[in-house]
């Protein structure tokens, strides 16, 4: 059986452990760097290359899209669900999962608890939203990872300076409720209907964020069965059957804060000592044998 990668031109540690783990449980592996990719279509349909191998030939394509390259990603997805191979994320999970605002508002459609948000452009039409948020709150980019991109404000004028730089960016603004008590939050790792690892993450002493990024520890957790099955839940409403869903434990209970569409596994890895790469792949490459 033959496995294709789809990922970025420089292999991050994910896109090396996959390929590790692919030459153990594959005939054939192979590496298609995304902006070396050419799509081309024609009457007959589409067909993807790199160099003079073509993807549609593999029986499994296992896509890594960084946030880079979700529009492209997303015309890739698009031609080789038009060639009718099958795979792991549907073509609009790659924006909808990149955008953290696309994301509350997918999710919160399906009834899934999400934090209070609000997106605008200007930081004048928000002014009156300030007077009405408890403090501190939460204000993100809309294409921020790894903790870069979330902001704090404990006051109202903070905030306002804060949304003064985003603005002469022409950065849209987007201001979130903070869940307390902050400091931590839960990444569950969801492939198809579960999920497979769980950690807690804690955020560096002089750090809010908790990302390991950002000097986070991961300690694995058990999720209990709400956090459960809101985490697959979550994965299905994005599309995608490889994701990594952030969970805030709230007074009111679990809060869905973002879903990774390329969520990354070294730390998971780490802290739960399981092997996420293997299970990624045992999981495609079952799905061909169930057609
Ligand atoms: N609404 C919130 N309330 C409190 N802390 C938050 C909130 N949103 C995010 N955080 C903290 O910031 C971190 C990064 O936020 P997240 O939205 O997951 O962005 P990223 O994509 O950069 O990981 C989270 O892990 C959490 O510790
Ligand atoms: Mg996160």
């Amino acid at each position: 059986m033959k496995l294709a990668i789809l990922g970025p031109l420089s292999r991050n540690y994910e896109e090396i452990r996959l390929l590790e783990e692919g030459k153990k449980l594959f005939d054939t592996v192979s590496y298609f760097p995304i902006p070396q990719v050419v799509i081309e279509t024609n009457g007959k349909g589409s067909e993807l290359t790199f160099k003079n191998k073509k993807l549609i030939n593999y029986d499994v394509i296992l896509p890594r899209i960084p946030r880079t390259y979700k529009n492209f990603g997303t015309s890739i997805i698009e031609a080789l669900y038009a060639s009718g191979k099958s795979l792991p994320l549907e073509p609009w999970s790659i924006i909808a999962s990149h955008n953290k605002f696309l994301t509350l508002v997918r999710l919160a459609e399906k009834g899934i608890p999400v934090p209070e948000t609000h997106l605008s452009l200007k930081r004048s039409v928000l002014e009156s939203v300030f007077d009405d948020m408890t403090y501190p709150l939460v204000l993100k980019l809309l294409y921020g990872s790894k903790g870069v991109g979330v902001m704090f404000a404990d006051s109202k004028q903070s905030a306002i300076s804060i949304m003064d730089a985003l603005e002469r960016f022409d950065e849209p603004m987007f201001v979130e409720s903070f869940i307390p008590p902050g400091n931590e939050d839960i990444r569950a790792y969801v492939i198809g209907n579960k999920v497979v690892a769980s950690m807690k993450r804690v955020a560096h002493e002089e750090e809010r964020r908790a990302n390991i990024g950002m000097g986070g520890e991961g300690f694995p957790y058990k999720l209990t069965t709400e956090e459960k099955k809101l985490a697959i839940k979550s994965a299905k409403a994005m599309g995608t059957q490889i994701c990594g869903v952030d969970i805030m434990s709230s007074p009111d209970g679990p809060v869905i804060i973002e879903t990774n569409v390329n969520a990354q596994f070294q730390g998971i890895e780490k802290a739960t000592k399981k092997n996420i790469a293997k299970k990624i792949l045992t999981y495609v490459k079952g799905r061909v044998h169930e057609k």
